[in-house]
């Protein structure tokens, strides 16, 4: 007898030739289009399918988790994976896997990008030229004017693999490069980077430009809040490629419009794909839409991670039984003495 294949729901449109190398091992159900479900429909998806491919719309706790008999593994389509309660997986025996290192230079170049583009007015400036206000002659020579970012202090908060990276990409403006982060880094690191720790109050007040590579955990919730933002230089750029929630975004948005705070570039927010109307009608706020990872080979690369995950961890392919990015490799033991299994 024919053996059912095993079947893997992916919850998003993903690139044709990653389906493609799920289809050589099992059934797939590739969603059409970006979606948002109610935890039911997600339940009722997750409890259907052996292996699931998700995004950071998918909230995977233990409510959608709840009677599960079959799911073996979420692969999370990101590095960050506050979506995914972790421990409720691993209670129900269910791997999880995220897709890091693969995005570290994208993030860190659009990190960069976003700092340099706010730092320089372009969001605004490009406004202005598409509205038709460039007109008569050249602009003012006393307008448009922004701050450097060569030659100044670089702040980072979180110094993990994409922090690292952000700060390797400072020598080249000779910029001077402070960090706060829970543990520091090697010191030869340190020195390759020109890079210190200080706490959180000398980064906030020294910094020129600060940005934001700190994972979202509770502790983390609003660690930039209004009383965080009145210590920053009021000439600073802020710029967020980490998580919504990380900031008050609507304290920044006062923050900005007061004159408190330079400008903030923001690739993600609060209750996105809700943006804070605030911040909404603010020249000196740059916003893009949780892209920093979007390039055509990293976005590409991160695919292929999670359906390497769910390939190796149904048991299949050269790494059967051995997912390159598991977040909680331990629960894989049980399986062979489950139903699950
Ligand atoms: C994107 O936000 C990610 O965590 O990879």
């Amino acid at each position: 007898m024919k053996m059912a294949k095993q079947k893997v729901w992916v919850s998003r449109p993903l690139f044709p030739e990653v389906l493609a190398r799920l289809a050589e091992y099992f059934e797939v159900e590739a969603e059409a289009h970006e979606g948002k479900r109610t935890p039911a429909q997600l339940k009722a998806k997750l409890a259907d399918v052996d292996a699931a491919v998700v995004g950071l719309s998918e909230r995977v706790n233990a409510a959608v988790l709840e009677g599960n008999q079959r799911l073996k593994i979420v692969a999370n389509l990101g590095v960050g994976y506050n979506n995914l309660d972790l421990d409720a997986l691993s209670r129900a025996g269910i791997l999880a896997s995220n897709t890091p290192d693969v995005l570290n230079e994208s993030v860190a170049d659009y990190a960069w990008a976003l700092m340099l583009a706010a730092a320089r007015r372009m969001g605004a400036a490009e406004r202005w030229l598409r509205a038709g206000q460039w007109q008569g002659s050249a602009t003012r020579f006393d307008d448009w004017l922004g701050v450097d970012v060569h030659g100044k202090t670089l702040g980072i908060l979180g110094m993990g693999r994409i922090g690292q990276a952000i700060a390797r990409r400072a020598a080249g403006f000779n910029m001077r490069v402070i960090y706060h982060n829970r543990s520091r880094l090697p010191e030869s690191i340190e020195r390759e980077y020109r890079a210190s720790l200080v706490d959180k109050a000398s980064l906030l007040s020294q910094a020129d430009h600060l940005i934001l590579v700190l994972p979202y955990t509770p502790e983390n919730h609003y660690a930039l809040g209004a009383a965080e933002l009145a210590q920053m230089k009021p000439s600073a750029v802020l710029v967020n490629v980490a998580r919504g929630g990380i900031v008050d975004d609507a304290a920044l948005a006062v923050a900005l419009r007061e004159g408190r705070l330079g400008a903030a570039a923001l690739d993600v927010f609060e209750g996105e794909p809700a943006v804070h109307p605030d911040l909404l009608g603010l020249e000196n706020a740059l916003l893009s839409p949780h892209i920093a990872s979007a390039s055509e080979d990293t976005r590409r690369a991160m695919a292929h991670l999670a359906a390497d995950n769910v390939i190796a961890a149904l048991g299949h392919g050269a790494r059967a039984g051995q997912p390159p990015t598991a977040l909680n490799p331990a629960v894989m033991a049980a399986w062979s003495s489950r139903t699950r299994a």
